[in-house]
């Protein structure tokens, strides 16, 4: 096995949950899977997440200067996959799905369990990657259904809810 390859597979021993970010310009949607969200800080209330350094979603987060937490549960892996196809447009992902728009104008995927509703104050880029940073301006929690949980590069479930 590759040295890559084999790093790969460490850093997929770590079990996340999944989010899809959005964010919203010019009157249009972006969204994508991403499971390197992660706390910074409680007071003041700050969150971070990386992303490829390619992305569309930077140059639309840069502009909207917000992005939207929806913190999947197990019922949404298919949602989870379609926000991860780098072959669908931003929209597209966006279709056949219900959102309302946060107080920052970013969507609120509906079934998701948990939305954090973000102000952007720092991007740095890192590596292959961009660490966005966001002060936390509002919240929400969503039904009682347990979380979508990625290890091993799959999907898994928790055991008891
Ligand atoms: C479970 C999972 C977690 C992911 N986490 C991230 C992430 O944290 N950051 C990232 O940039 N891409 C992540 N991806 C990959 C993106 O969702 C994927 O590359 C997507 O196509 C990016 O959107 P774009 O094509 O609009 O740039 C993840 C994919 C999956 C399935």
């Amino acid at each position: 096995m590759s040295a890559k390859s084999e790093y790969r597979k460490t850093l997929g021993t770590f079990a996340t949950g999944v989010t899809i970010i959005t964010t919203r310009h010019d009157h249009q949607n972006f969204g994508f899977t991403a499971n390197s969200f992660t706390s910074v800080s409680l007071d003041p209330p700050l969150v971070l997440f990386c992303l490829q350094k390619d992305s569309t979603f930077l140059v639309a987060v840069k502009k909207s200067g917000a992005f939207g937490i929806n913190i999947l549960s197990r019922k949404q892996e298919e949602l989870s996959n379609k926000f991860a196809n780098p072959a669908l447009m931003n929209e597209q992902r966006f279709e056949g799905i219900t959102y309302t728009l946060s107080e920052l104008n970013c969507p609120i995927i509906k079934g998701s369990i948990g939305y954090l509703d973000c102000e952007k104050v720092k991007h740095t880029k890192t590596g292959d990657h961009h660490i966005i940073l966001g002060h936390v301006r509002h919240f929400s929690r969503h039904g009682k259904t347990g979380p979508l949980v990625y290890y091993g590069g799959g999907y898994r479930n928790l055991i008891r809810e």
